[in-house]
């Protein structure tokens, strides 16, 4: 074969490589690992490189250019996403909560959804286990108190904690990421361990020695009350006036899960009125928090911008999971972490 024909030959392989490459857009700059992995893999990958989210507008625009997204939490993926985008082959959420993305419509369309569980566990547990001890002596107070230059005299009365050794634990919602919190509140504290789940976890009451309780009774037995929930139609709004007003007046609220779990008003009113001694927050409604919150100034309160998973461990490994979420789905038709499944079968 001459020289020319291979020439043309080899060309025309690159040529229908490049037809053949599937588009991929990340739609915020993650851990390159993503990019690496899926550029790999043979994938035609666009980063959108702004320093926020998208609109919903050009995440349209510009999803409709490419067959699979990879979405971060930001990222409204609605009816109306779905069908202007129905030609979406695969969607890798960058997280674990996937509320962002109406996941029956992706169904209806047949588009896979998949997520990066378990990589964050400890991530966000550390953050939940933080909160509570932070609230629990007001640090984030106290650390305010100082800058504004308050810090005079030794206060044998004044801002007093309250200790955690012994103490009774209860989870609303008791998966992953609960379990980490619940083993670190044990061998730090030897807390009591309570937990209310629509069904019962039994690998993990035998696991923690924990116990199942109603929500009235986690409501009204935790010292500490940590969320670790999902967000849906069931849990939306459920810690509210009613809910807070069953807590005992020294009981600690944290919430890492997802904000619309608490009412924000009611739980603002609560520690106002010492219905609640304190709350530990890394997820607000909406996000990102206004600067005037008051639950930014109340001394009982500690408030992160939504930081759970933010460590290099565990945004390298979302990341990574992200990514094999896409290429396996192209490599076998599976997808590691599917949140709706079901697609995946009727393929
Ligand atoms: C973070 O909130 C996540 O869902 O991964």
């Amino acid at each position: 074969m001459s020289f020319y024909l291979i020439q043309i030959e080899s060309h025309l392989k690159i040529l229908e490589i490049a037809e053949m490459a599937k588009k991929v857009l990340i739609t915020r700059i993650i851990p390159s690992i993503a990019h690496e992995l899926l550029s790999q893999a043979g994938f035609d990958v666009t980063v959108w490189e702004g320093n926020g989210p998208m609109t919903q507008t050009q995440l349209i625009e510009r999803a409709k250019l490419v067959d699979a997204l990879l979405s971060l939490g930001a990222d409204k993926l609605d009816k109306h996403f779905f069908n202007e985008c129905s030609h979406l082959e695969i969607i890798g959420q960058f997280a674990v909560g996937f509320d962002n993305i109406d996941v029956s419509e992706a169904t209806l369309k047949k588009i896979p959804v998949g997520n990066t569980p378990f990589v964050l566990n400890n991530a966000t547990a550390d953050v939940a286990f933080g909160l509570m001890i932070a609230v629990s002596r007001k640090m984030f107070y106290q650390h305010k108190s100082i800058a504004r230059g308050e810090w005079k005299h030794f206060q044998p009365l004044k801002n007093l904690g309250i200790e955690l050794t012994g103490k009774t634990l209860g989870i609303f919602g008791l998966g992953r990421i609960g379990m980490v919190m619940a083993q670190r509140c044990i061998g730090a504290y030897n807390m009591k361990v309570i937990y209310h789940n629509r069904t019962r976890h039994e690998e993990a009451e035998k696991k923690l020695g924990c116990n199942y309780v109603t929500f009235e009774e986690l409501l009204q037995q935790s010292d500490v009350l940590s969320v670790h929930s999902i967000l849906s139609n069931e849990t939306r709004g459920i810690f509210n006036k009613l809910a807070f007003q069953k807590m005992k007046p020294s009981a600690i609220f944290i919430n890492t899960s997802r904000g619309a779990v608490h009412n924000e008003t009611d739980l603002i009113e609560a520690l106002t009125t010492g219905v609640i001694w304190g709350a530990g927050l890394d997820v607000t409604n909406p996000e990102p928090m206004d600067a005037n919150n008051p639950l930014l100034s109340i001394p009982n309160a500690a408030v992160l911008p939504h930081i759970g998973s933010g460590t290099v461990e565990a945004r390298n490994g979302m990341a990574r999971l992200a990514a094999e979420n896409i290429i396996e789905f192209y490599k076998s038709g599976k997808v590691p972490h599917c949140v709706n499944p079901s697609v995946l079968k009727k393929k």
